[in-house]
């Protein structure tokens, strides 16, 4: 496995596709729906495998630096495969982005997250905040936060 951001038009077109198909596609939310404004400036991780018996890609998440979030970085699109979880892989892809933000000036990290996916934030340190309007789908999420 080897964690690094999509290289090339293939890749980066495998990397929204996962998106699409593990955040948005269950919902019956159109191809397209998986992307952002936020994307162009945005750090990318995804977690490939070399391996033929996996699929190409484990894990997909991004990191957005936005200006307006002052010392927060923000973390988006965070999801492994359906057939690969509990494995490890979804807090190996949480490393590297974490460590992404480290390298920037940010001080701490802010996420929406899903209510099913909180036990796995809390996990890894983060805290819930507040409860925020449902967004996509209408599924409940939660501002969550770790300081640096
Ligand atoms: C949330 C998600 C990314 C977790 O990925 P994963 O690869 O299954 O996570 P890991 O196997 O690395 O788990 C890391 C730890 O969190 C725990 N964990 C993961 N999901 C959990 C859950 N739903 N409830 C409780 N604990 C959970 C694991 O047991 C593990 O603990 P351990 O290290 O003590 O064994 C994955 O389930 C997912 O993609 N969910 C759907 C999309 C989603 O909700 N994304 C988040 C959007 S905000």
């Amino acid at each position: 496995m080897c964690l690094r951001s999509p290289e090339n038009p293939a890749e980066w077109a495998a990397y929204y596709f996962c998106r699409w198909c593990w955040l948005r596609a269950p919902w019956g939310l159109r191809p397209g729906s998986e992307r952002d404004p936020a994307d162009a400036s945005a750090l990318h991780l995804a977690l490939f495998s070399a391996q033929e018996s996996l699929p190409k890609i484990a894990a997909v998440g991004c990191v957005v630096l936005a200006n307006d979030l002052e010392t927060a970085a923000r973390l988006r699109f965070v999801a492994t495969d359906p057939s690969l979880r509990s494995l490890g892989y979804g807090r190996r892809l949480m490393t590297g982005l974490e460590e992404l933000v480290t390298k920037s000036s940010r001080t701490r990290i802010i996420l929406h997250a899903r209510e099913e996916a909180v036990p796995f934030y809390l996990k890894l340190g983060y805290r819930v905040e507040h409860p925020l309007p449902p967004a996509v789908a209408n599924i409940p999420h939660f501002l969550m936060e770790k300081a640096l």
